[in-house]
């Protein structure tokens, strides 16, 4: 045995991602089309690389360089190997020869378009290796078992599985079927794959196969079964969608499980990487995009959406908010409706309360900003900062010409255009003086030219 100094069991992890896709209808290789924001293959990495792999074989199609950045991008030392021929799934793991030759006591195969098995789903099926099976594989019991193998049981063990373009009547009506992912002993995996052959009715060398071949060597095999929502495929845009919405079920609910309030769950919209606080509340309708942070007892009101923004601690954030990357909110800062912000801190504390856009900025704490304020971050070619310090008071409408900044506790004057920089506790106006001349309009509106005329 293989097992490394600790004494824990070695494991291989090949996963399959040569497939075309076809189905799919796109110029985007399947295994590249995204679930809840990561790929497919990302999805299917992360689950081998959490149930312990200690190495990693990614099987792509010819000439997809995009799939092995995208391995190397999710699974920094996967190896990647190239399938020229699609000639099935046990001549696709096969082509891992030279990592299987380096000898582990475990071999999981994965799928890279099933993208929501669970890294203890593997760690079920090495069990099964650990007592004694050389070839445990997955199964689920089907709603529709059209199309996919089936799990053919002898006296409680698993004897073969059978595809189901080969299956008889009578084998086409169990309900048993294989998820495609399988474990197997790394002393026997070459032994059995290298048996396997293509008579079958699509000519294809099935991983499948290897129940079948292990038992006909004298070796036990076991069967390990986990829910369909589990195992679902993806072969087209509609499967997509159902693992989309799989995933994002699962998502909310590992949140709520973590203390997250979601008033109306089912609308809200999580990236695989969306981290949520205790006691936060999510309101209905609010889409989180990659790489957020919300802090304990935050709030985010409806129909806001956030990409890449961090929010503190007791925040409030919307209804109606956008917080773009670089966002910024520090504890107990209110960021109210029609707000938009990026790259951007906002101190603790502060308020932008309304229809504001505040970009390349920073906040003091506890300032306030007016409603209308905008931050003129760009002259067509660069970006340039501003810089609000703590306690300012920046009057409703106003427009702050970058690069400029605001000292602590001034007070910006209604309508102002600033360009230049004021100084801390100091009021500035930038905008026309108010001349007033009574009685004007009443004259006005009584010239002869005007009497009698309604206005329009
Ligand atoms: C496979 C299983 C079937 C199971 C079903 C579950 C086999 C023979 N059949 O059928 O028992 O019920 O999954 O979804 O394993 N691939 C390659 N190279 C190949 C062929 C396939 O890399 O030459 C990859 C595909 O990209 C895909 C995976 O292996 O990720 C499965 O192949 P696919 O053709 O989708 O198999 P199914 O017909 O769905
Ligand atoms: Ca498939």
């Amino acid at each position: 045995m293989t097992s490394n100094k600790e004494g824990v069991r070695t494991c291989l992890a090949v996963v399959l991602a040569a497939g075309e896709g076809k189905r799919m209808k796109s110029d985007l290789p399947k295994v590249l089309h995204r679930v809840a924001g990561r790929s497919m293959l990302g999805h299917a990495l992360a689950a081998v690389t959490a149930a312990g792999a200690d190495s990693v074989a990614v099987i792509v199609g010819p000439g997809r360089d995009d799939v092995a950045a995208e391995a190397r991008a999710c699974a920094p030392a996967a190896e990647v190997f190239v399938q020229e021929d699609r000639l099935g799934t046990a001549h696709a793991v096969l082509r891992a020869r030279a990592a299987l030759e380096r000898g582990f006591d475990d071999v999981v195969v994965a799928f890279a378009d099933t993208p929501l098995v669970l890294a203890q789903t593997f760690g079920g099926l090495r069990t099964e290796l650990v007592e004694g099976a050389a070839v445990a594989a997955l199964g689920f019991e089907a709603g529709d078992p059209t199309g996919y193998g089936r799990f053919l049981m002898e006296e409680g063990e698993l004897a073969a599985i059978r595809e189901h373009k080969d299956a008889s009547e009578k084998e086409r009506e169990i309900r048993i079927c294989n998820a495609g992912l399988m474990a197997l002993s790394g002393k026997s995996a070459l032994g059995i794959l290298d048996a396997i052959g293509n008579a079958n009715a699509q000519g294809e060398y099935y991983l499948t196969d290897a129940v079948a071949t292990a038992r006909s060597q004298g070796l036990k095999t076991a069967a390990v079964i986990a829910p369909e929502s589990e195992v679902m495929g993806v072969n087209d845009r509609i499967q997509l969608a159902d693992a989309e919405a799989a995933m994002q079920r699962r998502l909310r609910a590992d949140a709520m499980r973590d203390g997250v309030t979601m008033i109306d769950p089912a609308t809200v919209h999580l990236w695989f990487d969306t981290k949520l606080g205790r006691d936060v509340v999510i309101e209905p309708g609010v889409f989180f995009g990659a790489g957020c942070e919300i802090g304990d007892g935050a709030i985010i009101k409806a129909w806001s959406h956030l990409e890449g923004a961090k929010v503190a601690r007791g925040a409030s954030v919307g209804p109606f908010a956008r917080l773009r990357p670089g966002a910024v909110i520090g504890e107990q800062a209110k960021i109210g409706n029609f707000v938009e912000i990026k790259a951007a801190d906002i101190g603790p504390g502060a308020a932008v309360s309304h229809l504001t856009y505040i970009g390349d900025a920073s906040i003091g704490a506890k300032a306030n900003i007016g409603a209308g304020t905008i931050t003129c971050n760009y002259d067509g070619f660069s970006k340039f900062r501003t810089e609000i310090g703590a306690g300012a008071f920046i009057g409703s409408n106003s427009s702050l010409v970058a690069p400029v900044r605001i000292g602590a506790g001034a007070i910006v004057g209604s309508g102002s255009v600033i360009t230049q920089d004021v100084e801390a506790d100091a009021l500035a106006l930038g905008r026309g003086r108010q001349t007033d001349k009574p009685g004007w309009a009443k004259a006005f509106r009584e010239r002869p030219e005007n009497a009698g005329k309604s206005k329009k």
